[in-house]
């Protein structure tokens, strides 16, 4: 019993002390929102800007770690990997793949990450109506960009 008991302190403490390491739960600027049609920026609002944007509604638990460094760890790769705040500054190239990508893990039922929808985010679960609207706006937005490249470039 003595050393369960020594054990809950020492829980305890180290509880206590993890809530000192604070994560930066800032909001850089909106650069170059990405462009899109209402029903298609409602839905990545929804469902994918909590990670993917500078826009993040960071929730009650990033003030409690561990929790905390859970969600900063998913928004700081997240940002890296795919920030519709800054989509505007990617070069087309990049905005290819990145469509491609997003594509992929919507197919594959991939995003948002099963942990973020459930239990906290119920919302943020993509219906099969969302993910064609999603899928719609990913191929003609392709399509855009390879004529765009198609092209020679305006005078
Ligand atoms: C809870 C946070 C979170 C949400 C919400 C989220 N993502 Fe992600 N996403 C991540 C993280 C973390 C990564 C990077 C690591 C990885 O690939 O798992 C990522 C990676 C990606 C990638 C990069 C390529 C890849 O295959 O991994 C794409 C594309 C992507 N997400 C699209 C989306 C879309 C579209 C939505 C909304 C429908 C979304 N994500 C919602 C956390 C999130």
């Amino acid at each position: 019993m003595k050393i369960l008991k020594a054990a809950g302190v020492a829980l305890v403490a180290i509880l206590l002390v993890a809530q000192l390491f604070r994560i930066d739960k800032s909001n850089p600027p909106v650069e170059s929102e990405v462009i899109a049609p209402p029903q298609v920026k409602e839905i990545m609002r929804r469902s994918c800007y909590d990670c993917h944007s500078n826009e993040v509604a960071w929730p009650w638990y990033a003030d409690v770690a561990p929790a905390s460094w859970l969600v900063a760890h998913d928004v700081h790769e997240g940002r890296d990997e795919l920030n519709f705040s800054t989509w505007g500054t990617y070069s087309p190239a990049r905005r290819q793949k990145k469509l491609k990508e997003i594509g992929k893990t919507i197919e594959e039922g991939e995003m948002p990450p099963w942990y973020y929808i459930y239990p906290m985010h119920r919302e943020a679960r993509l219906s099969p109506a969302d993910r064609d609207v999603l899928m719609a706006w990913v191929k003609s937005e392709s399509a855009a960009l390879k004529q765009q490249a198609a092209q020679p470039p305006a005078r």
